[in-house]
């Protein structure tokens, strides 16, 4: 079983070390002097954050927690936030972005990570069949603005739905550890009663802490959990009476999310309703853009546009640009649009070339069109 609130370990000689090779580094010419040291310890850096794998557990069928101790150059997360991380899978590293879960206890302690694997996903599948002990993964700063407030809401409602539990987990965790004392309410929906993660662990919590309540809900298990079927207002209802009072947390798949703002914006609540996505709404390609050439500038490839976001278009032709959360969120797939017209595939606004940064994960070409990539 995982476990919420992780211990500290980040000695002073570690720290002292990194500043030393800091000021190393700019010596250490052509490769700088990390290049050197993770030779010895790969979890070493004097700038980038790394962490070392620390923990592999495999507690449902479809999915991974890893326990990892960043080095010094990890300043913390708030409960809810995320962090990209990339792993080398066939000399080719590949960045995804996944939420912390264990309590967000300061700067310099283990993290905690679940990752459910994908049918077809690279970087989801890779680590659920072949994360190990003692690896190196590379991480971003926490980023994400869904966090949990500071200060204790009178009533803290979590809703999630399959992998989207991780951010929720944390902010639960947090709230514990915090000794908070107001009612929360954890509405949890899975597939299956096997694929819920930390069931074990709120099970356990719900039956023992104050004021902590638990409803799940196991959508292809009927009868199995404590409500059946999908999020509507009688389900609130069912689990929180006061729900519209409360201070709302949702993260999990698409329809889930539409129908938490729906419910939330009938009372004239939505300002009190907070959202995470994991995933780009599904991008449907509009009739009549679709047509034309994409030409990968400094890689000299042209392929006949197939209407997705040139992100997708460019790794089905064989190159591998940097990505992170594949959603427009991160900003590490930007690139130079060249030539052309891309329309954002959230927001479906215009952007004209030449010479502008475009978010490729997000920009879907419109007639022909040319990426410095
Ligand atoms: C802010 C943020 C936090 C996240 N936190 C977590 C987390 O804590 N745990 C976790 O397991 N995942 C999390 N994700 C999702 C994660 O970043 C990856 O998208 C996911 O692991 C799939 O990556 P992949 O490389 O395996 O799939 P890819 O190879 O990128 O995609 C393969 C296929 O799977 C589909 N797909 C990709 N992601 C999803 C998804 N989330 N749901 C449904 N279909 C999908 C794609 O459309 C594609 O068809 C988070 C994403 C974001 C943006
Ligand atoms: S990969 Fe994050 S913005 Fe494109």
């Amino acid at each position: 079983m995982a476990t919420g609130v992780l211990p500290a370990r980040r000695p002073l000689p570690a720290r002292l070390l990194r500043q030393a090779l800091r000021v190393f580094n700019a010596a250490a010419t052509p490769y700088g002097v990390d290049r050197y040291v993770e030779l010895v310890r790969p979890s070493w850096s004097s700038n980038e954050i790394r962490a070392k794998v620390v923990r592999v557990e495999r507690s449902t069928p479809r999915s991974v927690t890893l326990t990892l101790r960043p080095n010094g150059n990890w300043a913390g997360f708030q409960a809810g936030q995320y962090t990209q991380l990339s792993v080398e899978i066939d000399g080719v590293r590949h960045t995804r972005c996944y939420s912390m879960a264990n309590a967000a206890v300061g700067p310099g302690r283990l993290i905690e990570l679940s990752v459910t694997a994908h049918p077809e996903g690279r970087v989801s599948q890779h680590l659920r069949q072949a994360a190990r002990m003692g690896q190196t993964v590379g991480l971003s700063a926490a980023q994400g603005a869904f966090t949990l407030p500071e200060c204790e809401p009178p009533r803290l409602l979590l809703i999630s739905g399959g992998s989207g539990i991780t951010p929720v987990m944390s902010m639960l965790r947090t709230r514990c550890a915090r000794d908070w004392t107001n009612p929360v309410t954890f509405l949890h929906y899975a597939l299956r009663e096997a694929d819920m993660l930390y069931r074990d662990e709120l099970e356990a919590l719900a039956a023992t802490a104050a004021n902590v309540r638990l409803v799940r809900v196991f959508t292809e298990e009927p009868g199995r959990g404590d409500l059946d079927g999908f999020l509507t207002a009688a389900h609130l209802e069912a689990t929180e009476p006061g729900w519209a009072e409360a201070e709302a947390f949702v993260c999990g798949p698409a329809p889930l999310m539409d129908s938490a703002r729906e419910l939330f914006a009938r009372v004239g609540r939505d300002d009190h309703l907070h959202t995470e996505a994991f995933t780009l709404a599904q991008f449907t390609a509009e009739a009549g853009n679709v047509d034309g050439t994409v030409r990968f500038g400094a890689s000299e490839i042209g392929v006949a546009s197939d209407g997705r976001p040139l992100l997708i278009q460019a790794e089905a032709a064989g190159l591998a640009p940097l990505s992170g959360c594949r959603m427009g969120i991160c900003h590490t797939c930007t690139r130079r649009l060249c030539a052309g017209v891309v329309r954002d595939a959230v927001t479906g606004d215009l952007t004209n070339g030449p010479d502008v940064n475009i978010r490729i994960c997000v920009s879907v070409p419109v007639g022909d069109v040319e990426i410095d990539l």
